[in-house]
């Protein structure tokens, strides 16, 4: 399948100019990678590729964290992972980048804080958690193509840092997360482990490279220069250093979490490596 495909070579992958532009630099349209050449061989990691059982792991309501900062991959690795086992999707960024749509459009100052969270508290957000395709609506309409702009990309951090707009947004997630059950679902995000589902049994912290998350957003966007993917890592960098050290809730690694350095792997092996997480958390709780 095209979507397992990914990453291991970033360069080789997008210099063909095959996968579609997304300004988010999560591979969010992780179903339009069309990496040229032949799908990357599983290493790095021990596989379990195919021998995964979603019934023995998933009779619980599975929820499964996944954290980690922008283009380090968690959502095309949390899209497959839940496909694998026939799990829920919820990606907490797009929530974060909905409220920031929206107070763009409704042309508030972001630095306003109040005028912010009150925005957030007004705003109605639907949300569709398929793996395959998921959506979110503000006030009834849908915005999956708006919040990946990079007006958004660049406004969202100082949206997500404002205290009240979490609160309001960690309880949707957690609501939703309790929709979920029994079929279980993959979250993804900055505060899922440690703050949104801390019971979770299955947490993963993925990272990778500084440059090598510039490249592949670069990438995703299109862009070839060299000066392209400076801007894009000055951007990234700034976005890290926000989401890492705000007060509320930052970007931290949970004490329980699996971390793992996607810089080398492929999507495949990320995969695999959480499967096999799955399978010691599952064989634990029996
Ligand atoms: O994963 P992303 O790039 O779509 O996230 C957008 C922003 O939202 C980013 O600045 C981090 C923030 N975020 C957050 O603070 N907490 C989350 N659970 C998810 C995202």
């Amino acid at each position: 399948m095209e979507h397992d495909r990914g990453w291991r070579e970033p360069v080789v992958a997008s210099a063909t100019g095959a996968q579609e532009a997304s300004a988010d630099g999560e591979g969010r349209r992780a179903e339009s990678w069309r990496p040229d050449g032949p799908a990357p061989a599983t290493a790095g990691v021990t596989g379990v590729t195919g021998v995964t059982s979603p019934q023995r792991l998933v009779r619980d309501g599975l929820v499964i964290a996944v954290d980690g900062p922008g283009g380090s991959g968690k959502s095309t690795a949390a899209r497959e992972i839940a496909r694998r086992l026939g799990l829920r999707y919820l990606d907490t960024g797009a929530m974060y980048r909905a409220v920031t749509q929206l107070a763009l459009e409704s042309r508030i100052d972001i630095e306003d804080h109040n005028a912010v969270a009150e925005l957030a508290e007004r705003a109605v957000l639907t949300i569709g958690t398929s793996p395959d395709n998921p959506t979110i609506a503000v006030n009834g309409e849908p915005v999956d193509d708006l919040i990946r702009t990079r007006a958004v990309t660049n406004a969202v951090s100082a949206v997500a840092a404002v205290p009240a707009v979490r609160r309001r947004l960690v309880i949707r997630q957690q609501q939703i997360i309790t929709e979920a059950s029994p079929v279980g679902i993959v979250v993804e995000g900055r505060d899922i482990g440690s703050v949104v589902a801390p019971n979770a049994p299955v947490k993963v912290f993925l990272t990778a490279s500084t440059e090598v998350r510039a490249l592949r957003r670069s990438h995703q966007l299109g862009e070839r220069g060299v000066d392209d993917v400076a801007r894009t890592l000055a951007e990234l960098d700034r976005r890290d250093a926000l989401d890492s050290t705000r007060a509320a809730d930052p970007l931290a690694v949970p004490d329980d979490a699996i971390v793992l350095d996607s810089t080398a792997l492929s999507v495949q092996d990320v995969v695999d490596e959480v499967l096999r997480h799955c399978e010691q958390a599952s064989a634990r709780a029996s």
